[in-house]
């Protein structure tokens, strides 16, 4: 098994290093698959370049000790849905992570509890509900949230969301930016499938449902347009609602009336999120998408965003907008890929670094002190 290298000079010491040491330790198809964005891949790139975009006016002669003293990193805990975080910060849902460690979901699950951010877990998780939970069960405070993808088959979704509930997943994270798959052409190339090892834990054991092999395709593709229902609506969370009674958070909305609906109909958190580009491509980045969901939402809901997170300064430019906290994705396939655990638990450790230091070096000593006044916008 890898290692962080003990040698400090190998060491990535960001999360771009992670990402170049990663693709030493992927198969072609398993690094396609983690890093493609759908088509032209435009809002894959527009997520990191629209938080190039944003600029900074830093505050000076501000006391910052509190936040970095050049040692140890203080004072960044917050609140999601009323659960502690140690940092505004949770990890995305993202499928088939045994395709990067063999610990996969596990791995990630733990290094996020320890670090005390959360974790969602994705339906298409390659370690199921009930192994997460588990092996998460010393630190029965860390925030887990459970993924879902509405599956043609109602009885289906409900049977997931029971298991989480009972699982003691603490709110369920609609993904409403998917009705079917974007196309990731690489994988439709690969002709994307998991290997014979690896299964949909959570629904090969109830249904027997896996990716299978598909000649010119995408077997995930394939699977989505076969399983996922296109069909649904706002109607239908009052059912999903009704299931259990684990808070809606609705993850994947880029505008503001959608927002509005989605609180009118009952959700208690949003995830402002293009998937990472890998949905509909040529959507607004999702930092570009912010003020507008934040302005509409009026603090009636905690708003939280993902999408091309790579930098501490990116997460403070997210919260000066109105995010509570942000999820990352790719960065953390990397982490495992490198070191499993331990590498996902570096990754976590190294953007809290850069968090502290870019809050010291903006003149804000707590959280409360980031705001919109910190930034100068881009036209669109
Ligand atoms: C994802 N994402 C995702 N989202 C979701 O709701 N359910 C899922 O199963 C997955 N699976 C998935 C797999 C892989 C390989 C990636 C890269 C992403 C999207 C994910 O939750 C998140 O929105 C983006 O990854 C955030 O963008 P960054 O941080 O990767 O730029
Ligand atoms: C993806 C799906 C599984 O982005 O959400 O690959």
């Amino acid at each position: 098994m890898t290692v962080v290298p003990n040698d400090h000079r190998l060491q990535p010491i960001n999360l771009f290093e992670y990402e170049k040491l990663a693709k030493e330790h992927l198969s072609q198809m398993t690094l396609d698959y983690y890093s493609s964005g759908a088509w032209d891949e435009i809002t894959l790139r527009d997520n990191c370049a629209a938080f190039e975009r944003i600029k900074l006016r830093p505050r000076v002669l501000v006391d910052v000790s509190d936040v970095y003293d050049g040692l140890r990193l203080r004072n960044l805990t917050t609140s999601i849905l009323g659960q502690p975080l140690q940092l505004p910060l949770l990890i995305a849902p993202m499928a088939f992570q045994c395709l990067a460690h063999p610990d996969g979901e596990i791995a990630t699950a733990l290094a996020a509890a320890s670090a005390g951010v959360g974790m969602v877990l994705s339906t298409m998780a390659t370690k199921s509900i009930e192994e997460v939970a588990s092996a998460s069960d010393k630190f029965p405070d860390s925030l887990r949230w459970f993924q879902l993808y509405i599956h043609k088959d109602r009885g289906l979704t409900r049977a997931l969301v029971e298991k989480a509930y009972k699982a003691g997943y603490k709110a369920l994270c609609l993904t409403v930016d998917a009705p079917v798959l974007g196309q990731r052409e690489r994988d439709r190339r690969n002709e994307f499938t998991l290997p014979p090892h690896l299964h949909l834990a959570n629904l090969a054991t109830i249904s027997g449902l896996d990716i299978s092999h598909e000649k010119g395709e995408s077997g995930l593709f394939t699977y989505f347009a076969q399983q996922l229902n296109p069909a649904v609506t706002w109607d239908d969370l009052e059912w999903l609602q009704s299931l259990s009674p684990l808070p809606l958070v609705i993850k994947g909305i880029l505008r503001g009336d959608d927002a509005i609906r989605a609180v009118e109909y009952g959700a208690k958190a949003i995830v402002v999120s293009n998937h990472g580009g890998r949905q509909l491509d040529g959507a607004i980045a999702s930092i570009d998408a912010l003020p507008e969901i934040v302005a509409a939402v009026d603090g009636k809901v905690e708003i939280l965003l993902d999408g091309g997170i790579r930098r501490g300064t990116d997460i403070l430019k997210a919260l000066a907008l109105g995010a509570k906290a942000v999820l990352i994705g790719r960065p953390v396939l990397w982490g495992l890929a490198v070191a499993g655990q331990i590498g996902v638990s570096h990754v976590i450790s190294l953007l809290q670094d850069e968090l502290n230091l870019g809050m010291a070096l903006s003149g804000c000593a707590k959280l409360q002190d980031i705001d919109a006044s910190l930034l100068i916008l881009p036209r669109l």
